[in-house]
């Protein structure tokens, strides 16, 4: 009887060590996963084409330039500031005027890049970019392959843009940490 007692405990004990070294494991990986360890300066041109046959940039609701202006997009980034430069990816998503008085806009798009080491992974970027100013700052939210844990901030600045079309040429500077 007390041979049995005995076993059960150690049994018990050996389960007891084993659940915890299994726990302790998965918070260390958590807490390794969590520490970002480099930080990544990307530089590129953003081109929102909203006129023309192929338009990159589509008024989806409200009225152009108006609050609620709603637009989706699918635009190139290219490495340099000319729409023929070297394409390095996309930025897909949306953005909305949603300011009632003067100009901003609020973005949710994700640079999905389609080049080099960066092939496959992508930033998301949340935020208000008030679009007259010289150099706007929107948050990097996240991000995905390379950029996994991604956190950050993305300065934009206008490059071009063309009053009779609505065309734009933005140039990104994206300060990103991540693994
Ligand atoms: C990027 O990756 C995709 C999928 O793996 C591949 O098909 C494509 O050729 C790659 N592009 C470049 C430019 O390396």
């Amino acid at each position: 009887m007390s041979t049995l007692f005995a076993l059960t405990l150690i049994l018990l004990s050996i389960y007891a060590i084993l659940t915890k070294a299994e726990f302790s494991e998965q918070s260390l990986e958590l807490q390794s996963a969590h520490r970002a360890d480099k930080v990544s300066h990307l530089h590129f041109y953003f081109h929102d084409v909203v006129s023309g046959k192929d338009p990159t940039a589509i008024v989806v609701a409200g009225k152009r330039n108006a609050f609620g202006m709603t637009t989706i997009i699918d635009d190139p980034l290219t490495e340099g500031p000319e729409p023929e430069s070297r394409a390095v990816g996309r930025a897909q998503g949306v953005y909305t005027q949603s300011t009632k008085e003067g100009a901003a806009l609020h973005m949710a798009m994700t640079f999905v890049f389609k080049e080099g080491k960066y092939n496959g992974s992508s930033i998301s970027i949340l935020g208000n970019n008030q679009y007259l100013e010289a150099v706007r700052e929107l948050p990097v939210v996240g991000g995905t392959g390379a950029f996994r844990f991604a956190r950050g901030y993305a300065l934009a600045k206008t490059k071009k843009f063309v009053v009779r079309t609505g065309d734009a040429v933005v140039e990104y500077n994206v300060f990103v940490m991540h693994h």
